[in-house]
């Protein structure tokens, strides 16, 4: 195996190391059959076996029953945010925005149709989430879309609304802790957070939305075909679907989600203690510390010189993907499933003597 070093990428990032080893080898041959998974039919026993265990495991993983359908579609989160208005998009919808990924989700759904803004956190650079108290809702909404971790700005919201149609954006934190799927009418991420590689997008659907489906241009576009379908209307990423099945199995082999939900717990506190600690030389950028994201970690330095060498020095220590967003700057540390507590260790010492020696 070659090396591999701490990456803080916010995605595509960091996947665990046994998953890779396990399809790269499934690349070159599955099961022994001579071709390799990237070159199978999806409509052959082969692939048609990844898909049923992959659903399978993904349901089970998630505590799914039957109310739910599990896809497996294209095109990123961002096609997703089109989507979503044209299947369900009647009168209205709530969108509330705490950061650059919901607000982006609502103006797609503005293209689409009438949206219904409920709160938004822009005029303080989405420092925090606005809380429910400030929402102003419209109870005939046809949905309600959150985003409950905004990667960018480093904040999730600490629980999920109630809402009889709640529309989730959890790209950056799907899977790192349970989802009270009962309650979410639809669900979806991109995988190339903490599933898999980009390409796919885990889409969880509650059934009872088809009879609400507007008539859409294709069936590629509609989330009943996909279902009927099993998510192939059309040719699936199908090497892409193997890895989430890789990564299925390796979450339940560490326990499933909430074993992955306290691991993820105490990796972030190890660098958020790091922040507090510093005497002010980090400062955090979230206002609200109970909505500070276990996923994205969004700090900054007191200078963009100091910043810039904080980055290039933790590269040479075999730490890298650390540059905040290109709008935001700073620091944005992603510690995603598969980064171990040893990398946010690591980080969070390099953190305190950085910091002792620039002070
Ligand atoms: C929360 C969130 N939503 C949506 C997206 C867009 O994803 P994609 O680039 O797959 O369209 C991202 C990308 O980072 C994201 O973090």
């Amino acid at each position: 195996m070659s090396k591999r070093i701490y990456n803080f990428s916010a995605g595509p990032a960091m996947l665990p190391t046994e998953v890779l080893e396990k399809s790269a080898a499934t690349l070159l041959d599955y099961e022994g059959k001579g071709f390799g998974i990237a070159e199978c039919s999806h409509r052959g026993k082969e692939f048609d076996c990844v898909i049923d265990e992959a659903i399978k495991r993904c349901k089970s993983l998630l505590g799914i029953g039957d109310s739910h359908d599990v896809l497996f579609l294209q095109g990123g989160a961002t096609q997703l945010f089109t989507l979503i208005p044209m299947n369900f998009l009647n009168n209205s919808a709530d969108y509330l925005v705490s950061g650059e990924w919901s607000k982006k989700a609502a103006a797609n759904g503005k293209a689409m149709g009438n949206v219904n803004i409920v709160a938004s956190s822009e005029s303080t650079n989405f420092d925090h989430a606005p809380q429910p108290s400030e929402w102003k809702l419209n109870p005939e909404a046809d949905y309600f879309h959150v985003c409950s971790n905004e990667t960018v700005h480093g904040h999730r919201l600490p629980t999920l609304p109630k809402h009889p149609n709640l529309v989730v954006d959890a790209s950056s934190e799907f899977m790192a802790r349970p989802h009270p799927v009962q309650d979410i009418a639809l669900l979806y991420g991109g995988a190339q957070k903490n599933l898999g590689p980009a390409g796919v997008v885990l889409t969880i659907v509650r059934k009872d939305l088809y009879a609400k489906q507007k008539k859409v241009p294709t069936k590629l576009w509609s989330f009943k075909d996909q279902a009927d379908a099993k998510s192939m209307v059309n040719t699936p990423p199908t090497f892409g679907i193997y890895i989430l099945l890789e990564v299925f199995r390796w979450l339940d082999a560490k326990g499933g989600l909430a074993a992955m939900e306290k691991i993820n717990e105490q990796k972030a506190k190890l660098i958020y203690e790091a922040i507090d600690n510093s005497n002010g030389f980090y400062k955090g950028t979230v206002s609200i510390k109970e909505q500070r994201s276990r996923m994205n970690i969004t700090y900054r330095l007191p200078s963009d010189e100091l910043t810039d060498e904080f980055v290039k020095t933790a590269a040479k220590n075999e730490m890298v993907g650390l540059k905040g967003y290109r709008t935001v700057g700073g620091i944005r540390a992603s510690t995603y499933n598969a980064m171990p507590v040893e990398g946010c260790q690591a980080l969070a010492s390099f953190m305190k003597d950085f910091a002792s020696k620039k002070s």
